[in-house]
């Protein structure tokens, strides 16, 4: 008897051991993120499809890609490797005489660490063949590098104060844009998008992304229900966006447009974010949340895939054919303080 049981006993651990064991492998090759890619991301229908076309790339083959959404509800393209003709976007960037406007914001440690990656690499990548201004927002203008600038490019360094806090400085980023838009920058961009700097490019990204209002699908949700996005839910802040609401989480790393939808844009987050603080609120992703609060009102005229703006730490899939901007490994302990 005694016996018998020390058997169950043993088999039982056996079992148990084992089934803990598989279960790690398994989880270690399919991450849990990656049940996303169980969801399907819906289609755009193929009346829309044909009728979209676009100022930059013309005729867009959204059927090209018929495993991921390439339309938006309101009709809107969403951007994806294949749909566009870069040669033809080049060109009638080219035609219409754009000068594009590239912003970044460089405080604190983040200069020395990514400022001059994400420069020497949009100088390979960005706007190739165009009119390109970049605006270098930082408080030290001493030590932003010198990077070898190509024909018809320029650098603008852009002195901000120091904010004490990495929140603060986010923050401050959409007041200050919303000045330089009304200024000097304002006057001599037609396009302008606004960049995080601890990203770099690492493919083409060319006018095939200008439009009047352009967001960025981030990469980490846009394959996620609505009601795990990860909105500002809390009523009493002007970010907040109800369950039920909101179309996808946009990643404020990437947002750009027309130089009058950005004074818009901004002006409306420099708002939202000064009537929170007034109220001794700090939305969930501070801008990003007034950004997408700012998007759901006023819809984005262009969506980029997230293929413009992909994270490494997501890992390899299949549908993310040609990534054009890689987002640094996050080292926030090292850079936010
Ligand atoms: C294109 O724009 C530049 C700068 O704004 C200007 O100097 C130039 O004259 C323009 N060229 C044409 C053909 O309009
Ligand atoms: C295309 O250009 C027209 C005229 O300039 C503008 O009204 C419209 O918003 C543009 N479309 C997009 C998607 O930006």
């Amino acid at each position: 008897m005694a016996l018998e049981g020390l058997r169950a006993r043993r088999t039982f651990w056996r079992t148990t051991v084992l089934s803990l064991g598989l279960l790690v492998l398994l989880l270690y090759w399919f991450p849990v993120r990656n049940l996303d890619l169980l969801i399907p991301m819906g289609v755009c229908p193929s009346a829309t499809m044909v009728l979209l076309r676009d100022n930059f790339t013309g005729v867009l083959r959204l059927w090209n890609r018929p495993n991921v959404l390439t339309c938006t509800s309101w009709k809107a393209p969403i951007i994806w490797d294949g749909t566009f003709n870069p040669d033809v976007a080049q060109r009638e960037a080219r035609r219409q005489n754009l000068t594009i406007g590239l912003t970044v914001f460089a405080v604190g440690r983040y200069l020395e660490k990514y400022l001059s990656h994400f420069l020497e690499s949009a100088e390979q990548y960005f706007m190739v063949g165009q009119r390109v201004v970049y605006y270098v927002f930082t408080e030290q203008p001493a030590a932003v590098p010198r990077v070898a600038l190509g024909p018809g490019r320029q650098l603008r360094v852009e002195p901000v104060m120091r904010e004490r806090r990495w929140q603060d400085v986010s923050m401050a980023r959409m007041r200050t844009l919303h000045e330089a838009l009304g200024g000097r920058l304002g006057r001599e961009a037609h396009y302008v998008l606004c960049m995080d700097v601890d990203q770099h490019f690492s493919g083409l990204f060319g006018p095939e992304v200008l439009a009047d209002s352009v967001a960025q699908l981030h990469a980490w949700h846009y394959r996620r229900p609505r009601w795990l996005l990860p909105f500002e839910r809390d009523e009493r802040s002007a970010a907040a966006i109800a369950f039920g609401e909101g179309d996808f989480y946009y990643h404020a790393a990437v947002f750009g447009g027309s130089v009058a939808a950005l004074r818009r844009l901004t002006a409306h987050c420099a708002r939202g974010l000064q009537l929170d603080r007034a109220r001794g609120l700090e939305a969930r992703w501070h801008d990003e949340s007034h950004l997408n609060k700012f998007f759901w009102l006023h819809k984005p005229a262009k969506v980029l895939s997230p293929e413009f703006c992909w994270s490494r730490d997501i890992g390899r899939r299949a549908e993310i054919r040609h990534p054009r901007l890689f987002w640094a490994p996050k080292e926030y302990a090292e850079v936010r303080n």
